[in-house]
């Protein structure tokens, strides 16, 4: 039938209306709120920027301390939620624990689960903004074997992060400010990018009235796939191979075979689908990058010599220069916490926790938007045309 448009991928249509981010690849410029992304990591923190994208304008500082003094209050998971990690086999990838811990939270904050009611809407926000950081680092610890340690509430947002990874019950970790800016920045660079596949999953999803908690949780299982969240996974993982194939020296090697265009080899990391000039986020990452490689000493690392090796020749070389390929957000990110110990299958748990805030941001809109009608996407069918059952014994 002709009477819709095929447009598989959403290639040219406009889903929604929304007032919330705003991208331009050509230009490389992408804004929340109006606010230039460089303009806000240079001058607000993630918290800061949390509810700019939740409440529509910055916080003035008796907002800002009204905001953070509730996230703090939230921090801790329900005691019997820590059970249910247990159920998880230890070697499981930290976003199978993701999908289902955070799909389980609408069975234990049931009193935030009215949609239409907005303080309900407004206290799971809360929540799972203030919940993220701690579900995250619960899912690294149970899959080391260590105890889970207990938010502190005396931290700011991401220090805390950090001391619930790393800190044990024998050992304080104090948190090294650079990092904790580091990760602040992650955190601020991955918080929303208007209508990607896992904010359009869930929109989707909250389109049918489903609650907040499992709209999340299906947006992390979106994010989970290697096309959309899992290339800074995919970016250390192709370093880490190139160093046991004998790093620095095997670049020639591994940059014939990437131009080679039957090898179906990518420099992970480069390159972007919207950003044909450069991506705002690399830009303000790579600077982060080597303030926390200069900071831990790791300049002179073999495998963080292998990545600037890398940049270099991906600014440099004609093949890159030619098609505008440059080092992505994610190249930088997966650098940054590689070098801040956060072990690699854990890096899209915290493009998750990032992303958290641009999804209830979203799913918010939506359901306060009087234009809004359940998301259902037509077909152009192309199956058997009408035909009768053939009884079993004769097919
Ligand atoms: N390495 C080598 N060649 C590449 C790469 C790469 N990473 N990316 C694109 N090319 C080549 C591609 O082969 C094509 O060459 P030719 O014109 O000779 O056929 C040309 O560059 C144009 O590429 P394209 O496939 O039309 O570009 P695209 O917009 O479809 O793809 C991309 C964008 C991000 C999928 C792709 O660049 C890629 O696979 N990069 C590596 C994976 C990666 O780092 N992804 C993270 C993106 S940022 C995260 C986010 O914002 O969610």
């Amino acid at each position: 039938s002709g009477a819709f448009t095929f447009d598989p991928g959403f290639m040219s249509t406009a889903a929604c209306k929304s007032s919330i981010t705003y991208i331009d690849g050509d230009k490389g410029e992408l804004m929340y709120r109006g606010y230039p992304i460089a303009n806000l990591a240079e001058n607000c923190n993630f918290l800061e920027t949390c509810y700019l994208l939740k409440n529509g304008e910055l916080p003035n500082k008796v907002q800002y301390d009204e905001f953070e003094g509730t996230v703090r209050k939230h921090t801790m998971v329900h005691e019997q939620l820590t059970r249910l990690y247990q159920g998880f086999r230890r070697d499981a990838h930290p976003m199978a624990i993701l999908v289902g811990v955070v799909g389980a939270l609408s069975a234990y904050y049931q009193d935030s689960l009215d949609i239409s009611n907005p303080e309900h809407r407004n206290i799971a926000a809360i929540r799972l903004i203030a919940k993220m950081p701690t579900i995250v680092a619960m899912a690294y610890k149970y899959t080391v074997g260590q105890p889970f340690m207990f938010p502190r509430n005396d931290l700011g947002y991401a220090e805390n992060f950090l001391h619930m990874m790393f800190a044990t019950p024998c050992e304080e970790y104090k948190p090294n400010p650079v990092l904790a800016r580091a990760l602040d920045r992650i955190l601020i660079l991955h918080a929303d990018h208007e209508q990607n596949a896992s904010t359009s999953t869930v929109r989707l999803s909250g389109s049918s009235g489903a609650n907040p908690f499992a709209c999340i949780a299906a947006g992390i299982a979106c994010l989970w796939g290697p096309a959309h969240g899992g290339a800074n996974e995919a970016c250390l993982v192709m370093l880490e191979d190139i160093m046991q194939q004998g790093g620095v020296e095997k670049i020639g090697e591994f940059i014939a075979k990437v131009k080679d265009k039957n090898s179906g080899v990518k420099l992970m990391g480069f390159g972007h689908r919207v950003y044909k000039n450069y991506d705002p986020r690399a830009t303000l990452m790579r600077e982060t990058c080597h303030e926390v490689l200069s900071e831990l000493g790791l300049q002179d690392d073999p495998m963080f010599k292998l990545a600037m090796a890398l940049e270099k020749i991906a600014l440099e070389d004609e093949y890159f220069v030619s098609r505008k390929l440059y080092p992505n957000v994610d190249f930088y990110s997966g650098i940054v916490q590689k070098a801040m110990g956060i072990p690699v299958p854990l890096f899209t748990g915290i493009f998750a926790l990032a992303r958290t805030i641009g999804w209830i941001a979203q799913w918010n809109e939506m359901i306060g938007d009087p234009e809004q009608k359940i998301g259902r996407p037509r077909q152009l069918y192309t199956g058997a045309t009408p035909r009768s059952v053939t009884p079993m014994s004769l097919r």
